[in-house]
């Protein structure tokens, strides 16, 4: 894990938890390895059992004490019986993570209702699912959320029609929640990455030399690293950030700055296949 992090106490969050939605791969797990450097127990949860096993595996090796379970947060009951497993398990939640989500490029008339319904149901939905059926445990620890969005919720992606319409929903979820709950002692906040090296994310939106061209679009030069996603994750449960409520924390290096013009040419031009995109 990122040196940054050994700045603060290596027992920040000891004797807390965190439930990551979607922490068996790429920025999710991310955030989780954050949470566990720093003294937490972890709660993953996806449908692959053998990823989270070896998510696991991986967390375990760092002496963090980390629970798996395998939930589609488009199931809203199964992900509440997920959730209450896991405090039963680990004892409190002081932290929820929503960072399950689902993308494909897709120009907007190729997307089916299907296809667009599973991208809402997974990000938006799941999302929603995973708050509620948490809240009881944050009301009880006085807890926080950081659900994960994308800077397709500020600005129009071209094909990205799903994504930026379930994103902006997280955001506006989570600003509603903050509202809602803040009086019940759980703030709501959310991290909006850019483009991350090494994931999934990147591998479907900016193939091959795209995501090169992506770095040359970040002002401070280069694409964001996991770490950097789960430093803003520790930031924001942390008491560093204990009057910070309703937030969208983009961490993208000022990537977006540039709003959505550049970033289209680029994906559509991935879609496309072609190498125009500069
Ligand atoms: N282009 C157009 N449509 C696509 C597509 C693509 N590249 N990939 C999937 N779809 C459509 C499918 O055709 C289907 O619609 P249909 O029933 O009308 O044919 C619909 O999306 C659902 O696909 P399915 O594979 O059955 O859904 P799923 O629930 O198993 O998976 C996804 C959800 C599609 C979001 C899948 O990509 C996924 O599991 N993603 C998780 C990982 C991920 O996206 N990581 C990056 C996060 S940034
Ligand atoms: P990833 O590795 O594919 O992470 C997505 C995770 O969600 C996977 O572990 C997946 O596991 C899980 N998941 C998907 N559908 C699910 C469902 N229905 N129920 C439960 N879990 C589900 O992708 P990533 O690129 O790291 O993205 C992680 C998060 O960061 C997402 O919220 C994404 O929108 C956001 N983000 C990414 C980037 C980027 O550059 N990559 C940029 C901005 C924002 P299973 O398949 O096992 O379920």
């Amino acid at each position: 894990m990122d040196s940054a992090l050994d700045l603060l106490p290596s027992d920040l969050f000891a004797g807390r938890t965190v439930f990551v939605t979607g922490g068996g791969s790429g920025i999710n797990f991310g955030i989780a390895q954050g949470f566990a450097h720093l003294g937490a127990d972890l709660a993953l949860c996806g449908r692959s059992a053998e990823r989270l096993d070896a998510a696991r595996r991986a967390l375990v090796a760092t002496s963090a004490n980390v629970h798996t379970v395998a939930a589609d947060v488009r199931d809203a009951s199964a992900l509440a019986t997920a959730m209450e497993g896991a405090v039963d398990r680990l004892g409190r939640l002081d932290v929820l993570v929503c960072g399950a989500a689902g993308n494909f490029p897709a120009a907007a008339e190729r997307i089916s209702p299907n296809g667009f319904r599973s991208v809402v149901d997974i990000d938006l939905n799941g999302t929603f699912h995973a708050c509620h059926a948490a809240f009881p445990a944050l009301q009880a620890s006085g807890g926080s959320i950081i659900a994960i969005s994308a800077h397709q919720a500020q600005v129009p992606y071209a094909g990205q029609a799903h994504v930026c319409a379930a994103k902006a929903g997280v955001d506006q979820l989570v600003r509603t929640l903050a509202l809602e709950w803040g009086r019940h002692g759980i703030r709501a906040n959310a991290v909006a990455p850019g483009p991350v090296n090494g994931t999934e994310g990147v591998r479907r939106l900016l193939p091959g030399d795209h995501a090169e061209r992506a770095r040359k679009l970040v002002p401070l030069g280069r694409l964001a690293e996991t770490s950097d996603i789960a430093a803003a994750c520790v930031f924001l449960a942390s008491p560093l950030a204990a009057f910070i409520n309703g937030v969208v924390l983009d961490v993208d290096g000022g990537g977006g700055l540039g709003g959505s013009g550049p970033w289209n040419a680029l994906v559509a031009c991935a879609m496309q296949g072609n190498s125009d995109g500069d």
